[in-house]
């Protein structure tokens, strides 16, 4: 399940040897027909859910990868949405994600509260303050594997990202 798919930039990076069927959540219907045109041009199984990610409308252990770009730091109910990606995994299996957050560094950090309130604005809620890798910790997962670090040169305050594959802790240890 891809959360948040938006136009589906990430459809043509799935391998179709390695992924059956994809879930494609995106709750914006302009994005779902961007992302219908980017299915077309792949032999992907991908069956959209026009849903917010904070109602994901799966059972309980349904998939088995979970992938978010650019919408845990996007999703205005990030923690029902870090719980229902928790719910709809099964066991000892990763969330991949991609996000923009929190910068480290003080000085980014005051530019970013300063810019929180245009940005969540200009790009469909998004927030540069959230701490993804202790929100996902406080929702239950381990950080399996994670890199960090600023993905342009300018404006530091947008660029803060992190990577990475997170399990869900419970069930992994
Ligand atoms: C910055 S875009 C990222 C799109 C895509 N993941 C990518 O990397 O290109 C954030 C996406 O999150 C979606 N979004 C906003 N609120 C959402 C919600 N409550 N549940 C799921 N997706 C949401 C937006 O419609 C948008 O498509």
């Amino acid at each position: 399940m891809e959360i948040g798919v938006g136009s589906g930039a990430n459809f043509v990076h799935y391998d179709p040897a390695k992924v059956s069927k994809l879930y494609a959540l995106e709750p914006n219907p302009g994005m779902l027909r961007l992302a219908e045109r980017q299915r077309r041009r792949t032999s992907l199984d991908v069956e959209f859910l026009d849903l917010p990610g904070e109602r994901i409308p799966l059972a309980d252990g349904a998939v088995d990868t979970v992938v978010s770009t650019f919408t845990l730091c996007t999703i205005p109910g990030v923690m029902e949405a870090i719980r229902g990606i928790a719910r709809v995994l099964k066991p000892d299996v990763r969330l991949i994600f991609f996000e923009l957050g929190l910068s480290p560094d003080p000085p980014v950090q005051r530019w970013q509260v300063r810019l929180e309130q245009i940005y969540h604005r200009l790009f469909q809620g998004l927030s540069l303050t959230r701490d993804i890798p202790t929100l996902l910790q406080q929702g239950g997962f381990r950080i399996e594997h994670l890199e960090a670090g600023y993905i342009a040169a300018f404006p530091k305050s947008s660029s803060y990202a992190w990577w990475g594959t997170a399990i869900l802790r419970s069930r992994s240890q």
